[in-house]
């Protein structure tokens, strides 16, 4: 069990020492957890002159899986396409083929007044958003800034072939089918002929799925009602773009995005592993981010690359645990409840597991 730990920039040294001390106890105990380090982004950019060092992509195309923190920081933000710390994810998912993103949007009961909606409307959610992640916008041709007629032009392409939307599709209805057996696939048919053959796929991918109910939505539509009636979601299947935007309006759901975890996953059972939050730069190495979703990334990890079932059960009760005894960090911390710092929240889930 290799697992390729790459912790990035920002908050994500941080999150993930507070993943790994978790993943030492399971280690001591006996699993064959095998890590190994290495830079991506910002560091690897500083020390290697590229944010994606051929080592890094080597270890992480060698490894079962691949732990990742964060990437990216104000001083990277004006250098050229391709060495800037985000190009390196991206070139990552693509290169290993991790086209589909699963973000698990869950409120845990514990965080009842974490959410700026109100608790009866959030309590007891369970939504899964699974997003396309190789293709649409972020990686369609021609792209670019060009000079046409002396006027400067900014493209993208929206793009998505009828492969790449089966194959999501049916992730899709797979996942709806292990759940409440329904799936909303989210798309702007309306106006993007990319879209539109989006949702004919999605459709023809349905017959072979007759158990689960299939709705269709626009994203415009789907991001009001992700907000006016979140528990009617199981599944949600949608674009990289839609995907991004809507998993971010989703962790508000639950509180914070300091909550959740996410796993991107191929044809083969290699995944990544990551919280959905980004680098922080500006709260980062003064102990203040909420490490839980980087361990709760460490238990996706668990579940859905080595099949380590129960260990993964039992760090999400750990968790649960350090939330019902009142411990919080700063991004859900509320009247009543204990502030505790990234470092010692990663001691105290370490506590709750034996
Ligand atoms: C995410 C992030 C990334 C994305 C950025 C950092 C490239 O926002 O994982 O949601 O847009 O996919
Ligand atoms: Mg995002």
């Amino acid at each position: 069990m290799k697992i390729a730990v790459l912790p990035g920039d920002g908050i994500g040294p941080e999150v993930i020492d507070q993943a790994m001390k978790v993943l030492d106890v399971l280690r001591r105990e006996g699993m064959p957890l095998e890590c190994e380090r290495a830079l991506i982004g910002g560091c690897a950019f500083d020390a290697t002159g590229h944010p994606l060092p051929d080592a890094t992509l080597a270890l992480a195309r060698s490894a079962d899986a691949i732990l990742f923190g964060a990437e990216g920081g104000f001083q990277y933000e004006s250098l050229p396409r391709g060495l800037r710390p985000g190009d390196a994810l991206l070139t990552l998912r693509r290169e290993l083929d991790l086209f589909a993103n699963f973000r698990p949007v869950v409120a845990f009961p514990e965080l009842g007044g974490a959410s700026p909606l109100k608790a009866a409307h959030v309590d007891g959610l369970d939504l899964m958003i699974l997003r396309e992640l190789t293709g649409d916008l972020y990686f369609g041709e021609p792209r670019g800034i060009v000079v046409e007629a002396g006027v400067r032009v900014g493209i993208n392409t929206m793009r998505y072939d009828e492969n790449e939307i089966r194959r999501i599709a049916k992730v899709g209805f797979e996942t709806a089918r292990k759940r409440r057996r329904r799936l909303c696939s989210v798309d702007k048919a309306n106006v993007l002929e990319s879209m539109e053959l989006w949702r004919e796929v999605v459709d023809e991918v349905a017959r072979d799925y007759p158990d689960v109910e299939l709705e269709h939505l626009y994203v415009d539509s789907a991001a009001m009602s992700l907000l006016r009636a979140p528990k009617q979601f199981d599944v949600i299947v949608t674009g990289n773009l839609f995907g991004d935007i809507l998993s971010d309006e989703a962790s508000m759901l639950v509180g914070s995005i300091g909550m959740l975890p996410s796993a991107s996953l191929g044809a083969e059972r290699r995944g990544l592993y990551e919280p959905v939050h980004g680098c922080a730069p500006d709260i980062a190495g003064r102990d203040i981010a909420n490490p839980l979703a980087s361990i709760l990334s460490a238990a996706m990890m668990l579940r859905m690359s080595f099949d380590e079932h129960a260990a993964a059960d039992r760090i999400e009760r750990a968790v649960r645990r350090v939330l019902a005894s009142g411990y919080r960090t700063a991004d859900i911390v509320e009247p009543g409840t204990r502030r505790v710092g990234t470092s010692q929240m990663g001691d105290l889930v370490v506590a709750a597991l034996s």
